[in-house]
């Protein structure tokens, strides 16, 4: 049986933090974009685990589809969450909770903050005027967790 790992990601950073995890990964590891992969064959993978980043409070509506369309056969897998955002602490674990259906983050084995990544020349206009006035930065910030990446990956390479 193999992993999935399928995320949410307008900016590559929740791509690249589920890259980095398929590397720390000892199954054979398939990963996805949700927006580009449509049929996924579920009877293959025994551990699914999902990711998105979080804009204006909330993880990409596809993210959400994903879980709500495919609930009753996600139930079955051993899950995996994980979110990328730019809030830390209290504020992560609360975003975790409002991403994804209870019924999910109830049965999850991991669940995980991996950090975010502001890049200013890859947001359009009225990105850059909200996370300026929001944050006042003028530089590009890069606060990938890899060490919550790493005790994901070894939750998951213990069962
Ligand atoms: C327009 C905009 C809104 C954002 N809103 C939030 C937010 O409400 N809370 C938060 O913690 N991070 C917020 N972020 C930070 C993103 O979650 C962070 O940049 C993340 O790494 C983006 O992931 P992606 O590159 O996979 O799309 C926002 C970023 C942008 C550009």
């Amino acid at each position: 049986m193999k992993t999935l790992i399928i995320y949410g990601s307008k900016h590559g950073c929740s791509e690249k933090c589920a890259i980095k995890l398929s590397e720390k990964l000892n199954f054979k590891t398939d990963v996805f974009n949700v927006k580009h992969k449509k049929n996924i064959d579920f009877k293959s993978y025994d551990k699914v685990i999902i990711g998105g980043s979080i804009y204006i409070g909330n993880i990409q509506k596809e993210v959400k589809k994903f879980c709500l369309d495919n609930i009753e056969i996600l139930k079955e897998k051993k899950i995996g969450l994980y979110i990328c955002s730019m809030s830390d602490g209290e504020k992560a674990e609360e975003l975790i909770k409002t991403s994804f259906p209870e019924e999910l983050i109830s049965r999850a084995i991991s669940k995980a903050y991996f950090g975010g990544e502001l890049i200013l020349n890859k947001m359009n206009l009225f990105e850059k005027f909200i996370i300026k006035k929001v944050t006042k930065l003028d530089e590009d910030t890069s606060n990938i967790r890899d060490n919550n990446i790493a005790r994901l990956a070894e939750t998951f390479n213990r069962i």
